[in-house]
């Protein structure tokens, strides 16, 4: 069977790596890729986003699976096109990607569903916004803008000097163009964050493991939002029966309720939640596998994801569950000078080899490109190392075996990764399987 994968993160490495060792792969290309990708597959050099040349790689190669990773090609489409084309294509089509395209869509749809979210209204100017929030009085408020801004257009604001900053750069400097021409704002929640990702054909489902990402750059969650620092699987902080409540609340809900409006969601259903005193609330949807969450999750995988994925796409999902290792996985970022902002790129890494020739360790590449025998930065986010082991402390524990091994001029990375959910799963041992 020939594969397509599209993207060029960690992610779409953990996905390469784990499609590669199905029985049924023949071909695997991953457009475009990075230097890891490259030892598990063929990387062609087509941007994510253009739907075109990829439709036009795929019927060319005749491939019979297609996954898509990020959530732009999603957006544009890509699902509608190669489903036109009879083409198998992994991912929920235009209409069901909305959930992660429009947090406007998302959050009515919430409401239509009665889908515990927090409060929320829309502003679509400068003016909307501030009396919006002067209603609100002087509480806590998260504001979003509709559209895609690669993990930017979130502003948590704690203070009106806060508030006032993230409306003018999304309404009066327009620093998100049409993404921000609309923005909720809600109330701001409390409590401890899950990413919770589900399978689904549009019908049937099955839940993954919860995960849970580290967002902040700085420890002890300072500083400013990235894509992602690190996760670890399972988060212990989602006890089984609150997990069986939130599959029934938001997962079963949604594909129902879609299902109900003509919309059949196909792909990963991602809900990011977060664990209130009052109960979990979903804080937004995304419409694809998270990143860095994948590179936990996927290692803790026991079957043929090719298989899982190709059923899915045609809706075809099997009932039997799909089978997880016991234990846990901690999957550490290393990122470049100055990321968040603009980084150092072109510098050569070492130790790659010696680190994923430990046992319990793996090396995702994300932002790494091959220059004759060399491998170079080329990314904010460079690498993801992931280790497991029968609990939590000896997944950490692996994971910084490994980033030990690995070297970059101006390397940065959390030193705690995982460190909370340890905490939590010293209180509730028996949760962490
Ligand atoms: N980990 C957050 C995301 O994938 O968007």
């Amino acid at each position: 069977m020939k594969c397509l994968i599209i993207g060029s993160g960690g992610r779409e490495h953990a996905l390469a790596w784990k499609i590669a060792q199905s029985p049924e792969i023949s071909r695997l290309y991953i457009a475009p890729g990075n230097a890891g990708t490259s030892e598990v597959g063929k990387n062609i050099p087509i941007p994510a986003d253009e739907i075109d040349s990829l439709l036009s790689f795929a019927e060319k190669e005749r491939i019979d699976l297609t996954v898509v990773g990020p959530e732009t090609p999603l957006a544009k489409g890509i699902v509608n096109l190669f489903q036109k084309k009879g083409l198998p294509i992994f991912g929920p089509n235009q209409a069901a990607a909305q959930l992660e395209t429009s947090k406007i869509f998302a959050k009515k749809f919430m409401v239509r569903h009665r889908i515990p979210t927090a409060e929320f209204q829309v502003a679509a100017s400068l003016s909307e916004g501030r009396s919006i929030l002067e209603k609100w009085g002087g509480k806590p408020a998260v504001i979003k803008v509709d559209g895609l801004a690669a993990g930017k257009g979130v502003f948590i604001c704690d203070t009106r000097p806060e508030k006032e900053a993230a409306l003018k750069q999304i309404f009066s400097h327009k620093i998100f163009k049409s993404a921000g021409k609309k923005a909720i704002i809600e109330k701001k929640l409390n409590g401890e964050e899950v990413s919770l990702l589900a399978i689904t054909d549009g019908k049937k489902y099955h839940s993954f493991p919860p995960a849970q990402d580290h967002k902040k750059i700085g420890e002890n969650d300072l500083g400013p939002n990235t894509g992602g620092m690190g996760a670890v699987a399972p988060n212990p902080f989602l006890l089984p029966s609150v997990k069986r409540q939130v599959i029934q609340d938001m997962i079963a809900k949604t594909i129902s309720g879609l299902a109900e409006e003509g919309i059949t969601y196909q792909g990963i259903l991602y809900a990011g939640l977060i664990l209130t005193s009052e109960g979990p609330q979903l804080l937004e949807f995304n419409a694809r596998f998270g990143d860095p969450e994948t590179q936990a999750i996927i290692p803790l995988f026991e079957g043929d994801l090719l298989q899982l994925l190709l059923t899915t796409a045609q809706g075809n999902l099997l009932r039997t569950k799909p089978v997880f290792r016991k234990g846990s996985a901690c999957s550490v970022v290393m990122t470049a000078a100055g990321y968040p902002g603009p980084y150092q790129k072109n510098q050569e890494i070492s130790g790659l080899k010696t680190a994923s020739e430990l046992r319990n360790v793996l090396v995702f590449h994300a932002g790494t490109t091959k220059k004759g025998r060399k491998t170079l930065t080329s990314g904010g986010r460079v690498l993801n190392i992931t280790g497991f082991g029968k609990n939590l402390t000896q997944a950490i524990a692996n994971a910084y075996l490994g980033v030990s091994k690995i070297n970059f001029a101006g390397a940065y990375f959390r030193r705690d990764i995982g460190q909370k959910a340890l905490r939590q799963s010293g209180n509730h041992p028996k949760n962490l399987t």
